[in-house]
């Protein structure tokens, strides 16, 4: 395929032809036809030719590509971001209705400069970050989105799934698959925050996106949560031990099908095991990374997205890389940079960026100590439409492909 460049010449060509095709398509348009005039332009460059580090998708032109939009590399800075939940905090506290009666959640969502004011972070992924006052509650409900959240705030909060009472701690990762019951709430004195994160996008583009609320299981009480029918700990006590899985339980867990059964990984095991590895290799393009998958098939957790824990040690920095995937980080300790796309985001605690498709990036620890990441990518979901790949360049230059 010729590249974009020779695309957009093409399309430029003054030709009495074209001219009479697009008289025509003025008429034609009214029966929902388009008469060809334009060549087509796609918008990323040939992977195995186009392989400087310059090198980056651009918006593709004309009528072939009309309304697209891309990801921009972007950082959201906790600084900047954050004193937002203290505001709508204090606005529930003293509100005639509280926020969460009129918007369901407490909540900013994060917008990625590229893709006009579209409520994501890239073509696949949202992400909410969300504030809980004590006492508040959100109903029990189950929609088809794959959802997570990331607890930033130290203790506190709870999310219960299919009757699983996951209590939060700060890095712990909990888990709602598509199709499974889940409510939030706080019954702690201080207000709980955390980081959702969705394939609402994707849903929404492949219009598969739908909530129930009419929860007929048991309820707790008077409220909306759930009743908690599993005692504690009940995805460690049957999935946390890697290697072992019980055979006395369905693994399927919700109404759906191909998500994990694991629902809560607390923060303080992912640390510890990333710190237990410390002392090995690692990956030259990620560090010490771990995969978050689902025990039983060691697949990935959600059939869409893919969610990591890494941590760069002092000084660390990472070769370069770039894949057909897009990758959402969070960062839950210590300080950095990643370098993508001709961009230099710098990073330190609760900060939040974006590394989009096919763009070179490489991720370096600047601070006294050990540097910890979350990351969710669509990595799953492109392996499973044959488009997943992933480059990576030597101390030489030279550009070498990896292994998926
Ligand atoms: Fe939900």
């Amino acid at each position: 395929m010729p590249d974009a460049r020779e695309h957009k010449d093409r399309n430029a060509l003054p030709s009495a032809a074209r001219d009479a095709m697009e008289r025509l398509n003025a008429e034609a348009g009214k029966y929902n036809i388009w008469l060809r005039t334009q060549a087509n332009a796609p918008s990323q460059r040939s992977w195995f030719n186009s392989t400087s580090l310059d090198v980056s998708g651009e918006l593709a032109s004309g009528r072939v590509a009309a309304n697209q939009m891309k990801a921009l590399p972007h950082r959201w800075r906790w600084k900047e971001i954050g004193p937002y939940l203290d505001r709508i905090a204090e606005i529930a506290r003293t509100a005639d209705v509280p926020p969460i009666e009129f918007a369901d959640r407490q909540q900013f969502l994060l917008t990625n400069p590229g893709l006009g004011g579209r409520l994501q972070v890239t073509s696949v992924i949202r992400c909410a970050i969300s504030t809980y006052n004590p006492g508040d509650v959100a109903p029990v409900h189950m929609h088809t989105p794959n959802a997570s959240r990331t607890i930033l705030s130290k203790k506190g909060g709870y999310t219960t799934i299919e009757g699983e009472r996951c209590i939060a701690s700060r890095g712990d990762l909990i888990l709602t698959p598509t199709g499974a019951w889940h409510d939030h709430g706080n019954e702690d004195p201080d207000p709980v925050v955390w980081a959702d994160i969705l394939d609402f996008p994707l849903l929404e583009f492949l219009d598969v996106n739908w909530l129930d609320e009419k929860f007929t299981g048991a309820l707790e009480g008077n409220s909306l949560a759930q009743a908690a029918t599993h005692t504690g700990d009940y995805s460690h006590r049957l999935y946390g031990k890697g290697g072992m899985v019980p055979t006395f339980v369905p693994h399927q867990r919700g109404i759906w099908y191909d998500t994990t059964p694991m629902f809560h990984y607390r923060g303080t095991e992912i640390r510890e095991t990333l710190d237990g590895l410390k002392g090995e290799a690692g990956d030259p393009y990620e560090g010490v990374r771990l995969r978050f998958v689902n025990p039983v098939t060691g697949a990935a957790i959600f059939p869409t997205l893919d969610y990591s824990a890494q941590l760069l040690r002092r000084d660390e920095a990472t070769r370069w890389k770039r894949e057909t995937a897009s990758t959402f980080y969070i960062c839950l300790e210590g300080k950095g940079a990643t370098e993508v796309g001709g961009k230099r985001l710098d990073w330190e605690e609760n900060d939040f960026f974006v590394v989009p498709n096919f763009l070179w990036r490489r991720h370096i620890n600047t601070g006294p100590g050990d540097a910890v990441l979350y990351a969710v990518s669509d990595y799953p979901l492109l392996l499973k439409i044959a488009q997943y790949r992933a480059q990576g360049r030597l101390a030489d230059d030279s550009v070498v492909e990896l292994a998926r």
